[in-house]
């Protein structure tokens, strides 16, 4: 007899697991249940959830356990996390929140405490600093940070940081796209007892082009308002987990702090997960051939591209861990701000506007939007500059891309 649960690639279980079509009246695509509580089945199973919500007793393999109240789970995050777990490879689990902010800020702190020490690459999403800065470090939670692809660096700040409960990397960087090496972290790591736990922001290649919990990871990090979600029409983040256990923790702050994503949004997102490797692939090619092709124009000063890098420490973290080079080019313009502010105003396909991510091209000037509240040290750090222009590739024909940079690079000069 055939085996029922026989091993289907990722593109394939994304569509024929984690769902089952009885438990919605045999709709053959999840429905929306907005409901924010749940009767249940005796005084006994609702004494039992509450029990297994708060970790006081573990579900049984294969027990069905009553649902409670929205805050805490509801049917649309349930099919929701349980199908993106086989876009993720070496996830077991995974928690959906109403932001990517929500997914860091959760995650950092259902394990940091006050008196922990956070070590975190630099540069990082701006919210993701601000929220070290302005809240972890006033908490009694102290960042210590290292630039992005120092791996030396990485491992000794590893080593001497006391209390260390937390490394997190994003990788590629924000918007020079510098690596860090996931497996370098977490070797350092491996180093010390109490081990800490490897987080990493994947939002830029994941889960498409780079797998970080198959090089040690312990917890991935997605704002899904990028390329998951794919249409800027959406904010949402997902945290995804190796260990059970790390997504209970999780799940427990985050039915305390109320920042679950929302049924509407949860079914939404779950639509666009079969089309995350389409949309990405799509987008990652265009992003390549429009990179290569403009490298050589004569009014920029240096383009940042993975498939261009031409550091050997670059090279050799991006082939350890990245399978494609992605869909995000920063273009730093030989003339400076007015040459990138003439590009911007000359494109007509490209949109200006900040996020990425999402089948539409977008561009933007970092310096004057994204980073305008960093420090020039920081932004010295980040290798943001007046002409910088970040680009997020969408889905459009390359070659009308393509056209359309040309031309308003050729008027920037
Ligand atoms: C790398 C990265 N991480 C996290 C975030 C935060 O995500 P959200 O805006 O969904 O809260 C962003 C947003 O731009 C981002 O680029």
């Amino acid at each position: 007899m055939p085996h029922k649960n026989p091993y289907v690639r990722p593109d394939t279980a994304v569509l024929t697991r984690g769902f089952d079509p009885a438990l919605s009246v045999g709709s053959a695509r999840p429905a929306v249940f907005r409901s924010s509580t749940y009767v249940f089945t005796s005084p006994e199973a609702a004494e039992r959830a509450f029990a297994i919500m708060g970790g006081r007793e573990q579900a049984l393999p294969g027990e069905h356990v009553d649902l409670i109240y929205s805050r805490f789970n509801h049917p649309n995050a349930e099919i929701l996390e349980e199908q993106i777990i086989p876009l993720e490879p070496g996830a077991q689990a995974a928690a959906a929140f109403n932001s990517g902010m929500a997914a860091i800020m959760t995650s950092i702190l259902a394990f940091a405490r006050p008196g922990d020490h956070i070590v975190y690459t630099v540069p990082l999403y701006g919210g993701t600093q601000h929220f070290i800065h302005g809240f972890l470090e006033p908490f009694g939670i102290r960042g210590a940070a290292v630039r992005a692809g120092q791996t030396a660096q990485l491992a000794e700040a590893i080593r001497a940081t006391p209390n260390l409960r937390i490394v997190l990397i994003e990788t590629p960087a924000n918007p020079t796209l510098v690596m860090t090496g996931i497996r370098d972290a977490v070797s350092a790591a491996a180093q010390l007892d109490p081990r800490p736990l490897v987080m990493v922001d994947n939002t830029f290649l994941g889960p498409a082009f780079q797998h970080p919990l198959t090089h040690g990871a312990d917890i991935v990090l997605y704002s899904a308002t990028k390329y998951l979600g794919g249409f800027s029409d959406m904010l949402g983040g997902v945290a995804l987990t190796s260990d059970t256990e790390h997504i209970r923790q999780i799940k427990s702050k985050r039915g305390l702090f109320g920042n679950i994503l929302q049924p509407d949004e949860c079914w939404i997102l779950d639509s666009r997960l079969p089309t995350v490797p389409l949309r990405m692939n799509r987008a990652g090619k265009n992003a390549q051939r429009i990179a290569e092709r403009l490298a050589s124009h004569r009014n920029i000063r240096r383009i940042y591209y993975p498939s261009l890098f031409d550091d050997p420490e670059q090279a050799r973290i991006r082939d350890a861990q990245c399978d494609y080079p992605g869909a995000i080019i920063s273009i730093d313009l030989k003339g400076g701000k007015p040459a990138a502010f003439e590009f911007l105003r000359s494109l007509h396909l490209a949109r200006n506007a900040v996020s990425l991510g999402g089948v539409e091209t977008l561009v933007c000037h970092p310096k004057s939007t994204t980073h305008s509240s960093v420090s020039e040290e920081e932004l010295e750090i980040a290798g943001v500059t007046d002409g910088l222009v970040r680009v997020s590739v969408g889905i459009e024909d390359w070659r009308d891309l393509l056209a359309d940079f040309e031309r308003a690079l050729d008027l920037a000069g």
